[in-house]
């Protein structure tokens, strides 16, 4: 039976025939199969002999399935390849790449945690204590009217700005502080090539003894020229917040080829107002932001804007459109 087996094993061409000789063999019904269950019927004192026969004969012709299955294997893989060449590149993968407004968000993060800002954050659903009242913004503001602030039936609101993260920073922290917080903030806005309504602010917040004017006016210009070249120009215009005094706008050149050069805005800024620190206290119950001891600067930018400048995209609806041929660009 072996010998027979072995033959036909050697003889197979393929995997199938291959398989026939293993059942033919070692089947259900297969020849050794058949001789090993009449082993019951010899003697018992030849029993162990024949035993150790059949397993003798048994471990032979597994391996020599094993063996020729290999073997058949590599065939039929040669034969695959047979006709390809192995040496040409692979078809390239599609990969995915960073959104724009992360690429500038992260950069801009990693600029301010150097110059010693560390990161904190706040709710988008905000009360209008945070929002407005704790900066100092009067009821009757136009950024509270209900056709610029998106309002929950609640009373609370999509916070407007990043400036609520202030608030709720100088709440929990006693002075210095030193604070960035990037996030989304909401506006009932004309939605326009400028304009959508939810955007992306990056507020800071240095309180401390001392903080004056030309720190504020030094960070915010070293931070642009780190952002987008030491060549980049900055104008600090003469603006009002309720929370600042005084206050600006920074306006940043963008330069677009083929066209007029133009100023676009992209941060407000100023000195924190006293009534703002006043309010801290009344919300804390202590003195520790008193205005006769701490000054302190504010700021909060436009993400959407600086990823338009720094790459001269002119519509910022591209940003939230995930056109695929926009986006690739920037792999
Ligand atoms: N919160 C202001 C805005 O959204 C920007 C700002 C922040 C101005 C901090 C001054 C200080 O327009």
């Amino acid at each position: 039976i072996q010998t027979e087996a072995l033959a036909q094993i050697s003889a197979a061409a393929d995997e199938r025939s291959l398989d026939d000789a293993r059942v033919a063999v070692l089947g259900k019904k297969g020849t050794l199969t058949l001789v090993a269950a009449g082993i019951k019927d010899v003697p018992k004192e030849d029993k162990a002999a024949v035993g150790q026969l059949l397993n003798a004969a048994r471990t032979a012709i597994t391996a020599a399935l094993e063996e020729k299955q290999v073997a058949l294997r590599e065939i039929a893989d040669r034969a695959a390849l047979a006709g390809i060449d192995v040496t040409l590149p692979a078809r390239s993968q599609h990969v995915g790449s960073l959104h724009p407004l992360t690429i500038i968000r992260d950069e801009a993060i990693r600029i301010l945690r150097r110059m010693g800002f560390a990161l904190a954050e706040g709710p988008e659903i905000e009360d209008e204590f945070h929002c407005f009242d704790a900066l100092n913004t009067p009821a009757d503001h136009p950024a509270r009217n209900e056709k610029d602030t998106f309002y929950f039936d609640s009373g609370k609101l999509l916070r407007t700005h990043t400036s609520s993260v202030q608030v709720r920073t100088m709440e929990s922290q006693a002075p210095p502080i030193r604070i960035i917080a990037p996030g989304s903030a909401y506006r009932r806005d004309e939605i326009d090539a400028t304009h959508l309504s939810v955007f992306n602010q990056l507020e800071g917040l240095y309180v401390g003894t001392d903080v004056s004017l030309p720190d504020l006016k030094g960070t915010l210009e070293y931070f642009l020229r780190e952002l987008f070249g030491t060549n980049t120009e900055v104008r600090f215009r003469p603006h009002f917040f309720p929370f600042t005094e005084p206050s600006f706008e920074i306006d940043v050149k963008l330069t677009v080829k083929g066209q007029a050069p133009k100023w676009i805005e992209i941060a407000g800024c100023g000195m924190v107002d006293p009534a703002v620190f006043e309010a801290i206290n009344k919300s804390r119950k202590d003195n520790a932001f008193d205005p006769e001891k701490v000054t302190g600067f504010a700021f909060g930018m436009g993400l959407d804007r600086l990823a338009m400048i720094r790459w001269g995209i002119k519509d910022i609806r591209l940003l939230i459109e995930n056109d695929a041929r926009f986006l690739k660009q920037f792999a």
